[in-house]
Parts: C-alpha cells; sequence; structure tokens
C-alpha cells in the first residue's frame, strides 16, 4: 500500500523496540513483534525477520503492562480497531505510548477523539494530506473503548437449512453476503450434488463451505486469509467437522490439488486497497487446486474481469447468472 513519506518515515522510527497491530504490510518495519489478522500480512512480517502472531483476539500472550510502546496501524473493521486498542491499553506499561496511524477516511479521527476520552490524555496529532499520526502517553487511567465482545461467535442467519455463526472482524459478519446469496440459491436451483473434495476459497463465516457439507461433499477445505474468519468458519462447519479442514492462505497459494469443486466469492480488496491481480490469484489457485474433470463456480461484483483471468487457466468459463451487480462463473477444463 502507498504510505506517503513522511507517515512511512514516522511510522518506521516508533517501530524498533515496539508492538505492531496492523492489518496492513509495510516493507522494511522492524517492530520487536507484531500481531496481524492477515495471512499475506503475517507472511510478509515473518520474511522480515518480524516475531509475528497471526490471530483473531491475542488471547495473553502479551503480558499486561509489558510493552514501552505500541504502534497501531487502524484496520478496516472498526471492532477489531477498538480490540486492539484496548489491547494496547492494557498491555502498555504507565508512561509506555501508544502511536495510532490512519487515514481520515479510514476512521482515524474519530477513533483519536474516542482514545482522548477513555484514556484522559490529550495526546499529540500530526497530519500528513489525509493521514493521522497521533501519540499518547499511557497514564494511570485507561477506560475500555470496545463493547468487550470482540471475541463471541454467535448466530447470524440461516440458509437453506445451515446455520450461519460468525464474529466482528469477518467480512460483512452481521448476514449473508447478496453475492453468497445468489450462488447458493442458483446451485440449489440447479440441484447441484457436490460428491468428493471440495473447497471454499475465501470462507469468511463459511456459509459456502457448510452448504457443500450438508449438501454431501466428502471433504471440504476452507481457506481464507483472515484469522477471525477461520475462527468463525471453524464453528460454522462444527457440525461436520470429520469431513472439514481449515486451512489459512494468500487467495490459496500452495493448497493441494485434486478437487472436484470450489466455490468462491472472492476479494478484490487487499486490506483498504482495491487489487486487481487479487482476482488473478484466485483464479490461478482454483486451477492448481482441481482435478482435470474439476469445477469452480465463482461470483462477483459485475465489473470484477473473471473472463480475463481465466482465459490463461481454463478451457471454459461460462457465464451463467447475470443480475446486474453480481455474475456467476463456471469455470471448467482447467490446463
Ligand atoms: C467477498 S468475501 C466472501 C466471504 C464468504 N465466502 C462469503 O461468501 O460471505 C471474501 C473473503 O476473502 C478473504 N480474503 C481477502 N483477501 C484474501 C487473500 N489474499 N487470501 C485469502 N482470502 C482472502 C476475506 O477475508 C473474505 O473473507
Amino acid at each position: 500500500m502507498a504510505w506517503p513519506d513522511a507517515v512511512e518515515r514516522a511510522v518506521l522510527d516508533a517501530l524498533p523496540g515496539a508492538f505492531w497491530l496492523t492489518d496492513e504490510a509495510l516493507p522494511g518495519a522492524r517492530p520487536a513483534a507484531a500481531l496481524t489478522h492477515r495471512w499475506d500480512v503475517a507472511q510478509a512480517l515473518a520474511a522480515e525477520g518480524v516475531a509475528v502472531q497471526w490471530a483473531d483476539y491475542p488471547a495473553d500472550f502479551v503480558a499486561d503492562g509489558s510493552q514501552d510502546r505500541v504502534v497501531l496501524r487502524v484496520p478496516k473493521e472498526k471492532a477489531l480497531a477498538l480490540h486492539w486498542l484496548d489491547c494496547a491499553g492494557r498491555w502498555l506499561k504507565p508512561g509506555g505510548e501508544l502511536v495510532l496511524v490512519g487515514r481520515k477516511s479510514e476512521g482515524a479521527p474519530s477513533l483519536i477523539k474516542r482514545v482522548r476520552g477513555a484514556w484522559d490524555r490529550p495526546g499529540t496529532v500530526t497530519n500528513h494530506g489525509p493521514w493521522r499520526v497521533a501519540r499518547f502517553v499511557r497514564g494511570p487511567r485507561v477506560e475500555a473503548l470496545g463493547d468487550g465482545d470482540y471475541a463471541r461467535i454467535r448466530p447470524v442467519a440461516e440458509r437453506h437449512g445451515v446455520a450461519l455463526l460468525s464474529k466482528p472482524g469477518v467480512f460483512a459478519w452481521k448476514g449473508v453476503d447478496a453475492g453468497t446469496e445468489a450462488l447458493l440459491a442458483l446451485l440449489e436451483r440447479r440441484g447441484l450434488a457436490p460428491r468428493g473434495a471440495w473447497a471454499d476459497l475465501g470462507c469468511g463465516s463459511g456459509l459456502l463451505a457448510a452448504w457443500l457439507a450438508a449438501r454431501g461433499a466428502d471433504s471440504v477445505l476452507a481457506t481464507d486469509s483472515s484469522a477471525a474468519a477461520l475462527m468463525a468458519t471453524g464453528a460454522t462447519l462444527r457440525p461436520w467437522f470429520d469431513r472439514v479442514q481449515l486451512a489459512p492462505s494468500d487467495a490459496g497459494a500452495g493448497l493441494p490439488g485434486g478437487h472436484a469443486g470450489i466455490l468462491s466469492n472472492p476479494p478484490f480488496h487487499r486490506g483498504f486497497e482495491t487489487d486487481r491481480d487479487l482476482t488473478d490469484a484466485f483464479v490461478a489457485a482454483a486451477r492448481a487446486m482441481l482435478a482435470p474433470d474439476g469445477e469452480a463456480w465463482f461470483v462477483v461484483n459485475a465489473f470484477v474481469p473473471v473472463p480475463d483471468a481465466a482465459a490463461a487457466h481454463f478451457g471454459v468459463c461460462q457465464l451463467v447468472e447475470d443480475d446486474k451487480r453480481y455474475r456467476i462463473y463456471r469455470l471448467a477444463e482447467p490446463r
């Protein structure tokens, strides 16, 4: 992602010896330790030699009052931002420093305001165009910002006899994505009966994976880059625990092949940034994971160029449904 030089310098200057809470990669980052939600960010940090934890909620691996500085890059999910700020409040020593970095459009100003109130500290804020870099010294009093319910996995919907469980921090966690809904309705109408090994690429809360398991797939591999997503998917898939496998991945890279079928509602963002290469990466992973007679079903926003991505990887790319907002493609004859 593009950081203006001044912001990048401020973050890189603050990081040595600090604990880094981030869902965005920063090449050259050398914090003492880091926590991220995103598998691809965890891999990038590990490659820089950083002791990085890929986890949704960090349990107790950082002791309260143990940190001199926490640097927090505002993440996309507001509930996660509040949860991470509460972690920072607990982990910092009195007199320790929180450095919060984010853009105006990402909600940085309102988070800064909330820290000011909860920590009873004015802090200092530097503006770099839309970016804000705020620094707060932890005083003796720190009130929680989140509702304390971040980790709770709860029922959120039911579709086609499948109960969907989810939690804050997962993509569109409060319900069912309309694209996913459209794909399942189409597969139900066609009477698709999944047999053999299937996979769900970018599983979110796990509805597509659960539908596959409920409709008789012999095994289901569910993958996502988000630690929160895999927590939720694990809960959603519990009734079929003996037939499912959960695996973190960056766009399915490195996962086993030989699958009879794949369902995917792929992302087109990496963190805050639109990333057109993600469509290519998901389609390429589907090709690598399918058996020669396998098929993949992709549901995407109408503007996502699946046919361009499929041209190099599949003999067949059939537009099966186009409701203007969503398009559903069937890809076959992997090559
Ligand atoms: C559009 S959502 C679909 C989620 C879910 N399948 C559903 O139908 O609601 C895309 C999912 O892809 C995941 N994702 C984003 N970037 C990814 C990446 N690089 N590798 C794997 N999964 C990714 C997101 O965490 C999100 O859960």
